[in-house]
């Protein structure tokens, strides 16, 4: 079976063509992988414009779908379902993969899956390496979700904890927009990071020993937040200013926001991967993983891998493509659900706040 994934949840419009491969080990196989990011377009406004990103998507939906089916060389043989991220994510641009993943399965008279966005991050890893030892521990850590997630099963996610205010990505990005590094913050901050002192300053590790009132279904000890150790960088920054007399906007010396960018980096990969190897220990888990945008992080993935090794569990990430938005994890999570009966009639809408 093959299937044609299209992605549009936020600021990238992806389509790509994967196909079974009958080997229940390595189930999957990309055939062609497109994305059309919009980081240009928003790095203009320090952040993802939703209005904006809406209008992109349409501009791109129909060339980046068509490309991924020419280079995938399935025009001839077709393809036999169409899968799409259904929620969560801005709800406009959300609509345009819905609206064209619907028109396009009614048309061809073939099968609509719909897909959470985090499964298709979680997917990526079996995608990428293979179908992971079960029970599993997951961490997907993105621009807008911070989420630990059991996997007791193919196909079966059972959160265990979430941030509850911003997400580690989203505190990249905020970070370094107050260092004036521009935007996404992620990327610039892991390099940025390697030139500084991780100890330098000593910004605090948060750690949530009550339960969250609009979650008390979740034991609330497993959950994140991030918005403390970001104001704590901003009383920081905002000190140093004061007493190197710069003006508001300045940002300090490249040292010491080196030295700045270090120090969040170890506090925010440290409490992810202590939380991510807390609950692989709770709940017996036989490998752990690390999907979403922030898993593209050096750091992250470095001390993650000597972690899992120092445990004995084997660690699976996604490569660094697999790592941020993309729409091969959509057609991956497609055909898992596909195969699980699972599809949808020509009413699925968009969901921006679709729980999984
Ligand atoms: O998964 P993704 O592409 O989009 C969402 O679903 O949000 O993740 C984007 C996020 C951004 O916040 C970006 O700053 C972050 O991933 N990111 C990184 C790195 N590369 C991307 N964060 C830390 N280190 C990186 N190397
Ligand atoms: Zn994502």
């Amino acid at each position: 079976m093959i299937i044609l994934g299209i992605e549009t949840s936020c600021d990238e419009t992806a389509a790509a063509v994967v196909t079974e491969t009958g080997d229940p080990q390595h189930p999957w196989r990309i055939l062609s992988s497109v994305v059309a990011s919009q980081v240009e377009i928003h790095r203009e406004w320090g952040g993802v414009v939703p209005e904006l990103s809406a209008r992109q998507h349409i501009r791109d939906i129909c060339g980046v779908v068509e490309r991924a089916l020419a280079d995938a060389g399935v025009e001839a043989v077709g393809y036999d379902a169409v899968a799409v991220t259904e929620g969560p994510g801005l709800v406009g641009s959300l609509l345009v993969g819905v609206s064209f993943a619907k028109s396009l399965a009614w048309s061809r008279g073939i099968p609509l899956v719909p897909v959470h966005h985090l499964a298709g991050h979680i997917e990526s890893l079996a995608l990428q390496n293979g179908e992971m030892p079960l029970p599993a521990v997951v961490l997907v850590v993105s621009g807008g979700h911070t989420s630990l997630y059991r996997v007791p099963a193919p196909g079966t996610y059972e959160l265990l904890g979430r941030t509850r205010d911003d997400a580690a990505g989203e505190a990249y990005d905020k970070v370094a927009k107050l260092l004036g590094l521009g935007y996404p913050g992620g990327p610039v901050i892991d390099r940025i990071a390697g030139q500084g002192n991780d100890r330098a300053v000593a910004f605090p590790k948060t750690r949530l020993t009550h339960v969250d009132r609009n979650a008390p279904h979740l034991p609330g000890t497993r959950d994140f937040s991030f918005s403390g150790l970001k104001t704590s960088v901003l009383r920081h920054v905002t000190g140093r200013r004061e007493t190197l007399g710069l003006a508001a906007d300045d940002p300090p010396p490249p040292s010491e926001v080196a030295d700045i960018c270090a120090s969040f980096q170890r506090v925010v990969v440290e409490t992810l991967l202590d939380r991510l190897f807390d609950a692989a220990v709770a709940y017996s888990a036989r490998s752990v993983g690390i999907a979403g945008g922030v898993s593209a992080n050096s750091r992250l993935r470095a001390e993650g891998t000597a972690r899992a090794e120092r445990r004995d569990l084997p660690l699976f990430l996604p490569s660094l493509a697999l790592s941020t938005d993309n729409a091969a994890m959509i057609a991956a999570a497609g055909l898992r659900r596909y195969r699980a009966g699972v599809t949808a009639g020509w009413d699925l809408n968009a969901h921006a706040a679709l729980a999984l």
